[in-house]
């Protein structure tokens, strides 16, 4: 088979900066060793985040000047509307202004004390917006997803026996909606398949129970279906997405992942009664229901965008460049999670710094000598990022690829960075955290380096 090349040509550049070492060292050091603190024209890869980092095609920059300003009722949002409608089946489309504010609305109205959201895995926002209604939030990922070798399809499946259980537990009337997040952010950017989706749905079913999709990676993990569940090469992506939707009675989505733009996101919603009181909290907060907080252009863009997202030579181009990067890692010995996910590659610092304990940050000291060897900016997931909450299951660092932005170059720059500090390993120190403040720390924590 031949490379499967990046289906684009570049029509915009934006020039990188070159920095030297001494430079990196001293940048390094005024950040206090938290790469949030860097400013981006310090950095040569950007890998923080595949969020809103994404580069935007001909057609959406096109779609910008067409941009319908009007207060209300603008033909912007109705062309937004009918592609989301094609492409979920749902009709009640609410537009925000980004994934957060779908969720904050989502669990103003449906959270509270005393009720309990269960999902695979909750990511940081999910997860902060219901514990700050009250409620509780929990984690039902399948056993399989806590190894980070072992090479399940699907590990970002719910496990249903321990949704079964939670039911029994807590009792139905404490629950008032169940989410599964695709891909599974948090445990490695995994696929769910569908036949766990549906298996999630029949178990809501007998307990009278919604289920709500956390749909920023709907396309990646539509692909990984068709490409990995028995029965699915010979259905489109388009297909399959419906598929995954029409299982659900709502979705939050932050548009900057797989809607293909720097800003947005969306609320998908069936219940009418539900749907009504969201276009108040909607109106009170975000914006009037036609523009939600965005401009009539950003709508445009994300309409062109979710059409872009589920093309077929792209999805293939997108995950196939994720998987060269974990290829590549894995034969240079790093651990990593596997198989890799479909938007990043999460690095098991845990296992690469056996000298470091969790307390001093493994993974914050790989993310340091990604900098200093390369300019390369990652994030950590681990014991920084996990906060005082709980200790982290594992210390790892996510490397997320932004969407059409580098080329296999780019890439292979970065896996000739991670050959030479392979090598050095041994070498990187441990941190201490000197200041942080107690929600969200990895954002504005300040570190200092162990020296002994
Ligand atoms: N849900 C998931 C699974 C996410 O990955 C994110 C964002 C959100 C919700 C919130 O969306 O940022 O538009 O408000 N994830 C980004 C990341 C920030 O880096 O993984 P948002």
């Amino acid at each position: 088979m031949k490379t499967i090349i990046e289906p684009f040509r570049i029509k915009v550049v934006e020039p990188l900066r070159m920095t030297t070492p001494e430079e990196r060292e001293r940048l390094l050091r005024e950040a206090a060793f938290n790469v949030f603190n860097l400013r981006s024209r310090d950095v040569l890869i950007d890998l923080l985040t595949d969020s809103g980092t994404g580069a935007m095609s001909s057609l959406q920059w096109a779609g910008i000047m067409q941009g319908d300003e009007s207060y209300a009722g603008a033909e912007s949002f109705y062309r937004f509307r009918d592609r989301m409608q094609e492409l979920t089946g749902f009709t009640h489309i609410l537009p925000t202004h980004q994934g957060r504010a779908s969720e904050r609305i989502l669990f103003e109205l449906v959270g509270g004390q005393g009720k309990v959201i269960p999902n695979n895995n909750h990511f940081d926002t999910t997860r902060a917006n219901i514990e700050h209604s009250g409620a509780e939030a929990v984690d039902l990922v399948v056993d399989q997803a806590r190894d980070p070798r072992a090479r399940h399809p699907f590990k970002g499946n719910m496990d249903v026996g321990k949704l079964e259980d939670l039911i029994c537990r807590v009792g139905r009337e404490r629950i008032p909606l169940c989410m599964v997040t695709v891909t599974n952010n948090a445990g490695g950017g995994q696929p769910v398949s569908l036949e766990n989706l549906k298996a999630v749905r029949a178990v809501c079913d007998r307990h009278g129970i919604p289920l709500f999709l956390d749909a920023c990676r709907f396309a990646e993990n539509a692909y990984f279906i068709k490409r990995r569940e028995p029965g699915q090469l010979h259905r489109s992506v388009r297909e399959i997405v419906r598929d995954m939707f029409a299982l659900a009675d709502g979705a939050t989505i932050s548009a900057k992942k797989d809607g293909l733009v720097n800003i947005g996101g969306v609320l998908l919603l069936k219940d009418q009664e539900l749907a009504q009181r969201a276009d108040a909290l909607l109106i009170l907060t975000e914006g009037f229901v036609t523009y939600g907080g965005l401009a009539g252009r950003d709508l445009e863009a994300m309409a062109q965008g979710f059409e872009e997202v589920v093309h077929e030579d792209y999805l293939a181009y997108r995950i196939r460049s994720v998987e060269y990067l974990g290829e590549k890692l894995l034969a240079l010995g790093y651990e990593i999670v596997e198989p890799p996910g479909g938007h990043a590659i999460y690095v098991n610092a845990g296992a690469l710094c056996p000298h470091i304990p969790a307390p001093q940050f493994p993974g914050q000291a790989l993310v340091c000598a990604l900098y200093r060897g390369g300019g390369i900016r990652a994030c950590e997931i681990g014991s920084v990022f996990a906060g005082s909450r709980e200790p982290a299951g594992m210390e790892l660092v996510r490397l997320a690829i932004p969407r059409r932005v580098y080329t296999q170059s780019h890439i292979d720059y970065v896996v000739e960075v991670c050959a030479e500090l392979f090598e050095r390993r041994r070498s990187f120190r441990g941190l201490r955290m000197v200041n942080a403040p107690p929600v969200l720390r990895h954002f504005t924590a300040r570190f200092e380096e162990v020296l002994s």
